[in-house]
């Protein structure tokens, strides 16, 4: 298949290619787009035939339900019953990297919500993913826009690296701010629940209802007596082709372990990364890759930068990739999931 690649540099002069992307919608094909969080692969959320082809091009398994992304707070036509919080945690996240789990209206078709009674959705904030929506004049599904178990996409390049030729339409913006995908908070049990930490933490959901918390199988190994409530967080997931592994605890022991693996790996022959902060990036020799996520008081830019690291590392040919842990607090609890996930939970406390 063609994929016709568009890429805004500013979305008052190039609002034609929005328009183009949103035919693609409403004939029913596939379009990968910017969203503040991640890239989105994006269909007719309401359309079965649209929607399969998400989990075609993605290789996604049909269990993994999707979210829809509207553009606007009027979800009557969509959801069953909108509790009162709803509506507050609404006006204060929303448009943003919020997704809210509702009961569903038949309307959402059984392949969009993977035969859940409940659908995800989501107000994105970028502008373009914004206009996209309300030209498409329909919710629009999608998941992150990688092959399905790599780390998602924060900028139109590695969206062209996994779907060119996969999808009609690539629609480029700049990169995503968040760099993580949205916090998923279930609305449909009483009291609300966390599925997935995202960039909008615990603690500014605490100030609207302070029972709320997080589904407790998240930041655990998978294993047979807890599963996540969210189908997808039990997958392998954000992982690059090298393996990876925590290092975690204090600051000097961290180093020090950091050093001494690196040494151990390095005499059996093995090209290593350190996934490292600016703070400590001189404490490692430049006999291995080195990627700095930014300062470590600025967990806003460690969570930007912590895919696309991932994928450099690829790029770069590493065996294995040592990663500095993050306190679990704040942004900490998203970066750490998605570290712990992409580590397959190995991970050495110091
Ligand atoms: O930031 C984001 O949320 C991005 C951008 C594109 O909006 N999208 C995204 O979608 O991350 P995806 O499909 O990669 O992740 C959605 C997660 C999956 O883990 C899925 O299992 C879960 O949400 N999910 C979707 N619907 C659900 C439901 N009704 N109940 C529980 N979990 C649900
Ligand atoms: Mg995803």
């Amino acid at each position: 298949m063609d994929t016709k690649i568009s890429i805004i540099k500013d979305i008052h002069n190039d609002y034609k290619s929005i328009e183009e992307a949103a035919s693609v919608i409403k004939k029913g094909g596939v379009v990968a787009f910017p969203t503040e969080t991640v890239y989105g692969l994006g269909a007719d959320g309401l359309n079965p035939l649209a929607v399969k082809k998400i989990f075609e091009a993605k290789g996604r398994p049909q269990d993994n339900p999707l979210i829809i992304h509207v553009a606007n707070k009027n979800l009557e036509s969509l959801v069953q019953e909108i509790p009162s919080i709803a509506n507050e945690i609404m006006d204060r996240f929303w448009p943003g990297p919020l997704t809210l789990i509702f009961k569903k209206k038949d309307i959402i078709p059984n392949v969009t919500s993977a035969n859940l009674d409940t659908i995800g959705v989501r107000m994105p904030s970028n502008e373009i993913a914004l206009k996209l929506i309300e030209s498409s004049g329909t919710p629009i599904a999608a998941p992150s826009a990688n092959i399905s178990g790599r780390p998602s996409p924060t900028d139109v390049e590695r969206c062209i690296e996994d779907l060119e030729g996969k999808i009609e339409y690539i629609l480029g913006g700049s990169r995503s701010d968040v760099g993580v995908e949205s916090t998923i908070l279930d609305l449909s049990v009483d009291p609300p629940c966390i599925l997935r930490p995202g960039g909008i933490t615990l603690e500014m959901l605490k100030e609207i209802d302070e029972r709320i918390y997080i589904d407790p199988a998240i930041m655990k190994k998978n294993n047979e007596n807890i599963k996540p409530k969210a189908p997808g967080m039990k997958y392998r997931h954000y992982a690059p082709k090298a393996k990876i592994k925590i290092i975690n605890g204090n600051t000097e022991k961290t180093i020090e372990k950091i050093k001494d693996l690196l040494q151990n790996y390095i005499d059996n022959k093995l090209k290593v990364g350190v996934m490292t902060c600016d703070e400590h990036v001189k404490y490692y020799s430049n006999h291995v890759e080195i990627i700095s996520l930014g300062s470590r008081k600025k967990l806003d830019e460690i969570a930007k930068n912590l895919f696309e690291a991932l994928r450099s590392f690829d790029d770069k040919g590493v065996d294995i990739i040592l990663a500095e842990g993050y306190q679990e607090k704040d942004l900490g609890i998203a970066i750490m999931n998605r570290l712990k996930k992409a580590a397959a939970y190995d991970i050495l406390e110091v």
